[in-house]
């Protein structure tokens, strides 16, 4: 992975693709997957919803980071075994044989099969309704992969990946933020 301008990061969530969110409670690295997230922002904010079922939701609040991984479709099988698992019954990244890499600001790790991740810092935490929403501080970018498409949840335990694209660019005009064109 490489890193990459910042100004895109927030295109490669916007279509809601499937996450891996990484992290580091100090003494142990962890993983979970998130449907439930959303761009709020060019800066890029992120938030996702989650809540204390998941051990992955106190070492944020914890640590106050995370990695925001965005795996393509050939990884469906490990991201919902991630997401069907938790981090005290194993070490998820060597049960589903998943690559990790040190991050360049955070102690969360990076996913380098993924499409890009970005390490963020945790900013603010809505209680009522279980969003956290971060910053994106780095992006680290595969553009070498083969395979691009992201994953999208219909939320019934069936997936889509992406399907046909058109470039709208010329018609959306001032509406396409500078610096933000990645494909
Ligand atoms: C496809 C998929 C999507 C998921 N999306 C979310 C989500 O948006 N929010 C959430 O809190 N949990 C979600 N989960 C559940 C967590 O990933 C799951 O509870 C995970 O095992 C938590 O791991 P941990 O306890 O090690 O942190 C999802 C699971 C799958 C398989």
């Amino acid at each position: 992975m490489q890193e990459g301008r910042i100004e895109r990061a927030f295109t490669y969530f916007e279509s809601g693709a499937v996450l891996l969110v990484t992290t580091n409670d100090g003494t142990k690295d962890n993983v979970m997957t998130i449907s439930w997230q959303m761009v709020l922002d060019f800066v890029p904010h992120i938030a996702i919803s989650t809540g204390d079922w998941n051990e992955s939701f106190q070492t944020i609040l914890d640590k106050k980071e995370c990695c925001l991984c965005v795996p393509t479709f050939d990884m469906l099988e490990k991201v919902v075994q991630i997401g069907t698992s938790h981090g005290s019954e194993c070490d998820k990244f060597e049960r589903f044989s998943l690559p990790k890499a040190k991050a360049k600001i955070n102690k969360a790790p990076l996913i380098p099969d993924c499409l890009a991740v970005l390490e963020c810092k945790l900013e603010d935490y809505v209680e009522e309704h279980g969003i956290l929403i971060f910053k994106g501080l780095l992006l680290w970018e595969n553009t070498k992969k083969k395979e691009q498409r992201v994953i999208h949840a219909n939320g019934d335990g069936t997936f889509f990946a992406d399907g046909e694209f058109r470039n709208m660019r010329k018609e959306m005009g001032q509406w396409v933020p500078k610096g933000s064109e990645r494909l």
